[in-house]
């Protein structure tokens, strides 16, 4: 097996990991709000918190892979040798970047909810926990979406 063919599969690798995070991610969502006690959405938020610690793992794997790609193949590629290539890299890079951005608002979700749940929540905390929560779905939405056409990308490769 060649370095290449190494990478490759590292890269494979890290697309399953990205993808189980989200599925899973909204899975775990759904059930969190389903349920209908403060207490028993802390369970939950326990189990999503260890899947976004994932994520970022995911991304990391693809990107390391991806500069492995990127220069163990036959052809080297740079930044802007294919369009198909530099476009990738700017959703990937969109794609990290909201998942940083969501990753800090869910983690500001969490807390209010444990708050709640523990009774010493601020005023207003229950609408500021349903507003986060509005934001997380259009969030995995987004990130299913671009994730999409990150591959159609890499798969078709148009000019
Ligand atoms: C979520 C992000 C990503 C997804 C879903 C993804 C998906 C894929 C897939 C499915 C392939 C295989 C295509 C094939 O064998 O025909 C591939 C190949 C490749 N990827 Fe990615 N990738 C991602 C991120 C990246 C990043 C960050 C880089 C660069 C730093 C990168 C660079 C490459 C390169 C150079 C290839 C080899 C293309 C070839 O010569 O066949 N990828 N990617």
């Amino acid at each position: 097996m060649l370095p290449i063919h190494v990478s490759l599969l590292i890269h494979f690798i890290g697309l399953g990991m990205i993808f189980t995070t989200i599925f899973a991610g909204w899975i775990l969502t759904g059930q969190y709000k389903r349920a209908k006690e403060w207490s028993a959405k802390t369970l939950h938020i326990k189990s999503l918190r260890a899947i976004g610690l994932l994520s970022p793992i995911g991304v990391l794997v693809m990107l390391l892979s991806g500069i492995g790609n990127m220069t163990l193949g036959p052809r080297p590629y740079t930044l802007f040798s294919d369009a198909w290539l530099s476009t990738k890299l700017i959703l990937f890079v969109i794609l990290a970047a909201t998942g940083v951005i969501f990753g800090a608002r869910g983690g500001r979700r969490n807390k209010l909810v444990h708050r709640i749940a523990a009774g010493t929540a601020p005023e207003g905390a229950e609408q500021a926990v349903r507003a986060l929560d509005r934001q997380q779905r259009w969030f995995y939405i987004l990130e299913l979406v671009l994730l999409l056409i990150i591959l159609v990308l890499s798969i078709v490769k148009p000019t």
